[in-house]
């Protein structure tokens, strides 16, 4: 038996993918490396428009957070965060807008266009998308003098409700929506979510086949130091002794929480990828081994 992956060997690789997933929804959140620059951001948009010319029906949503802290540093102001939140006054939550809706999303959408999808952005206020309330002030602990103190992230939210007709009408139509991660409230206000929870509430509530993260590392790996200890799959009931192992750190905790949140909710199974490898989406959807942690039920 000939084992040289040739190109033909791939693509029928990829057929019992494309048979499984036709017709299935898939969410995908970019961030990171994924839409750093022009190339990476085509690149990311490109693989997409692939999905759908297949039968898949992607849907979108964006992060912004280094572009968000350009911005406000060329404002002059000075970006807070605690517990990986940034802190949102009024003025922060105007430019979190301009950066996320005004520029990041409507990039995200011409370079679909560019490459033949039919795209169109909308943010978490569209039809009440995404109703949210401001979250309650954090309590934390000073490390050095073990005093607590109570701090408030201001216009951050979290997701109360969803709404979302407005993105069926989309998915119907064979348009990708791509989706901006800020809510509205009760009052109209506008609130500043976290996008791999608005991607993950998302998935759950129109019936995701998967969630996909893009990420800028290769996935949960047993060694932090080495990329080569990557674990390809993890079931959700294992997840507690990997964090407890101290296996699933710092911020990729409220990632996996995010994940093991979907598949409790339906999402067939969730996927942490290296955005900093071009195509990772195709190869984690298409290949039998994928290229990233497939979190399962
Ligand atoms: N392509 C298949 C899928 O998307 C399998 C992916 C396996 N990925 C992994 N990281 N183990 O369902």
């Amino acid at each position: 038996m000939d084992n040289k992956p040739t190109k033909a060997n791939l693509l029928i690789e990829a057929l019992p993918y494309i048979k499984e997933f036709h017709h299935k929804k898939i969410m995908i959140k970019y961030g990171g490396h994924a839409m750093i620059d022009e190339e990476a951001m085509n690149s990311t948009a490109r693989d997409t428009v692939l999905l759908k010319y297949v039968g898949i029906e992607p849907i979108v949503v964006h992060g912004g957070g280094p572009e968000i802290t350009r911005s406000m540093n060329k404002m002059g102001k000075e970006p807070r965060f605690i517990k990986g939140l940034r802190v949102t006054d009024e003025e922060t939550m105007e430019i979190v807008t301009m950066v996320l809706v005004g520029k990041i999303s409507t990039d995200i959408v011409s370079k679909i266009g560019f490459h033949g999808g039919k795209a169109s952005g909308i943010s978490g206020k569209d039809s009440q998308l995404i109703v949210a309330s401001k979250k309650a002030p954090h309590k934390i602990k000073d490390d050095e003098t073990g005093e607590e103190h109570v701090v408030d992230l201001g216009l951050v939210g979290q997701i109360d409700s969803l709404n979302t007709e407005l993105l069926q009408m989309f998915t119907e139509n064979d348009y990708i929506p791509v989706i901006s991660p800020i809510g509205i409230d009760d009052n109209g206000n506008t609130l500043n979510l976290n996008a791999d929870t608005v991607a993950g509430e998302i998935a759950a509530e129109i019936d995701s086949e998967k969630l996909i993260i893009l990420t800028d590392v290769p996935g949960v790996l047993k060694d932090p130091k080495d990329p080569k200890s990557l674990i390809k799959q993890i079931k959700i009931d294992e997840v507690d002794d990997l964090i407890r192992d101290g296996i699933i750190s710092s911020g990729m905790i409220p990632k996996i929480e995010t994940c093991v949140k979907a598949i409790e909710e339906g999402v067939e199974s969730a996927h942490i990828i290296d955005g900093r490898i071009e195509h990772s989406l195709l190869l984690e959807i298409f290949t039998t081994k994928g290229i990233g942690t497939m979190i399962t039920k």
